[in-house]
């Protein structure tokens, strides 16, 4: 893979990349790893294919119940005080897939900033993910119309337009605030000055090394899974390794001080 695309999979958890590779090994009716790699080396676009398994772009709207209503009470009021009448809020969706998490942080925020009267201020959400495919289809901001689930008809009517043959698009104003990259978390360098980084089930697909060297110095448990979450980073500083240790506790000021 590395040769082949120059990504790097060295650094993730040995036993997901063994089960996409069964997967794989099992759709093209292979029995050894030997097999699969003629193939690999014959087929390009079974590369891809491979690529693509590994990364597990599952993702929703509000996924993980009130994960991120939770940050209307714990994240975004510590924002806007620090914000007011001082530039614009930036966040950064890092994993985001196929933009879904991005554009939920990206509602809630506007309906916090509508509840405190404060809807003038303005916003930037950064949307980034390894893989291009997922990043072209958060661009283009239209689900169809199942990925709507956990959307309210309130949300629905204010933030999206319904589209003429089913499904629906994330209204301009939304999409006008929002950027989509193609980053790769294990090697490319971080974005900087954030004031609130949400990156929830990606480091759980990632080794310990790796985790460790992205582990957040603040963080806001609203994520499911132990090592994931939301985080705020007010310094903007990417968390660096010296950085970590005076964090271990998740108690550290906003110059990085325990
Ligand atoms: C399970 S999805 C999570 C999406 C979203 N954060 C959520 O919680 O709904 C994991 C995403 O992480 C992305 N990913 C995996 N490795 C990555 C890396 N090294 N850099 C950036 N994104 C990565 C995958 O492409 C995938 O879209």
């Amino acid at each position: 893979m590395r040769s082949a695309i120059g990504i790097d999979f060295s650094e993730y958890k040995l036993a997901g990349i063994r089960r996409r590779l069964a997967r794989r090994l099992a759709l093209r009716r292979l029995t050894t790893l030997g097999e699969y790699v003629r193939l690999l080396r014959d087929e390009p676009a079974e590369v891809q294919a491979l690529f693509e398994d590994i990364l597990i772009h599952v993702t929703s709207f509000f996924r993980d119940g009130d994960g991120i209503e939770k940050l209307k009470e714990h994240g975004f009021p510590e924002i806007l005080r620090q914000k007011r009448g001082d530039g614009t809020i930036r966040i950064w969706s890092a994993g985001c897939s196929t933009g879904e998490e991005t554009y939920s942080l990206l509602i809630a925020l506007l309906e916090f900033l509508a509840q405190e009267d404060a809807s003038g201020m303005p916003v930037q959400v950064f949307g980034t993910d390894i893989s291009e495919k997922a990043i072209e289809k958060a661009r283009a901001g239209f689900y169809p119309d199942g990925a709507m689930r956990a959307v309210s008809a309130e949300r629905l009517t204010r933030f999206f337009t319904k589209g003429e043959g089913g499904g629906y698009r994330i209204s301009k104003s939304v999409r006008q605030r929002c950027a989509f990259v193609k980053h790769d978390l294990a090697a490319d360098p971080p974005f900087s000055k954030l004031d609130l980084v949400c990156c929830r089930n990606v480091l759980i697909y990632f080794g310990q090394e790796l985790q460790e060297r992205l582990r957040p110095a603040e963080r806001l448990d609203v994520g499911r899974h132990q090592n994931d979450g939301i985080r705020s980073l007010h310094d903007g500083q990417w968390v660096s390794r010296p950085f970590l240790r005076v964090s271990r506790g998740n108690t550290c000021d906003r110059a990085g001080r325990p």
